[in-house]
């Protein structure tokens, strides 16, 4: 069997899943993962993937339109469970007919889940930990993600590799589970399959695209990056439990520290309560993210970035980044069946 047969029969499970040619999600990116980078994303073969964020129900209704008039191509939707309009989006996206719903940000609230099968649709969920994963497996949902500490934006405190050991042989015979965090190349895609997942999905890798609409700036700072500069945020109050966030090293730490403070006073002087107090950190991130994706601002904005980084050196068309992956995970495989 060649690299490339041998690449498409580990991908089989996450392709019949997902409706695209290549078992390769790509991870959502708030302000990044937009009308553009989603349809060229499917339009390679992969299954793009909507960043709703924060966005309306009336904005994410018109990304979806948009998305569509761009790709004839199954995509999906990702959806914060903690947005105060879950239902409403989740609306949207059955009026839509949208084939597959990632919810990110936490377990899903009740309802949620059964809410978007009601619509048709495939329900892909993120688990952090193994006895989380198996309560969603129970939870009725189509697919999990599981994301390691390497990746960009939120993350969690263990890394891709370990997760990855833990929960595949327990879990990827009975839910079809996609590996996310750190993943640059194609010789960690084949891995990842070999040992059970039915695909991953990739964030930082496509942030470069010619298709993402990221600020040049943005991109600039990718090239110029290297694993290390990626690196967490810091929690500075004991009391108001912030979720890391993986972003290049600049300026805006400060003023993520000083938001902390602002909402830590808040939470003291009895203001907020403490899910209240947690929105606004979010806010505060989309806010900044949107400085540095949108506005070009690198230093004051957040730069959300996987240690992936490094393998990002170039802005080319998304098909080619698609193309370079695929070579490498059926050489890989060639060579480790040779
Ligand atoms: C700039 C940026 C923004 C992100 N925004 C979101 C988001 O809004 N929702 C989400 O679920 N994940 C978000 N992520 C995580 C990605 O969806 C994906 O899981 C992650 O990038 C995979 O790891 P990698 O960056 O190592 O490839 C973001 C990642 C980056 C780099």
């Amino acid at each position: 069997m060649s690299g490339h047969d041998r690449l498409h029969s580990l991908m089989a499970r996450g392709v019949a899943l997902l409706g695209s040619e290549y078992a390769i999600l790509g991870g959502a990116m708030s302000w990044v993962s937009e009308r553009n980078l989603v349809a060229a994303m499917s339009n390679a073969g992969c299954f793009g993937v909507i960043a709703c964020g924060a966005m309306t129900p009336e904005l994410l209704d018109a990304e979806i339109a948009g998305t569509k008039a761009l790709t004839t191509k199954p995509f999906g939707v990702n959806l914060i469970t903690m947005h105060p309009q879950l239902n409403d989006l989740i609306e949207v996206c059955a009026k839509h007919q949208v084939g597959h719903v990632v919810l990110a940000g936490g377990l899903p609230p009740g309802g949620a889940i059964d809410k978007i099968k009601a619509s048709g649709a495939k329900v892909i969920c993120f688990a952090p930990a193994l006895a989380l994963a198996k309560k969603l497996m129970r939870s009725g949902i189509d697919a999990l993600v599981i994301e390691g500490m390497e990746a960009g934006g939120h993350i969690g405190p263990v890394s891709t590799s370990v997760l990855a050991q833990e929960i595949l042989p327990v879990v990827a015979n009975d839910l079809p589970v996609f590996v996310a965090g750190g993943i640059g190349r194609g010789e960690a895609i084949a891995g990842y399959l070999e040992m059970g997942a039915a695909g991953v999905q990739l964030g930082t890798r496509f942030v470069c695209a010619q298709e993402s609409i990221a600020h040049a700036n943005f991109k600039k700072a990718f090239i110029r990056a290297s694993a290390r500069d990626a690196v967490t945020s810091v929690q500075i109050d004991a009391r108001l439990p912030v979720i890391p966030v993986r972003a290049l090293k600049n300026a805006s730490s400060e003023l993520f520290t000083a938001k902390q403070r602002e909402v830590a006073q808040l939470l003291d002087d009895g203001k907020v309560e403490m899910l209240e107090a947690q929105l606004q950190i979010e806010h505060y991130w989309a806010g900044a993210l949107r400085r540095a994706v949108i506005d070009g601002d690198i230093e004051h904005g957040s730069v959300m970035a996987g240690q992936s980084v490094g393998m990002v050196t170039k802005e080319e068309p998304l098909a080619d980044i698609v193309a370079n992956l695929i070579a490498e995970a059926a050489a890989s495989l060639e060579k480790r069946a040779a």
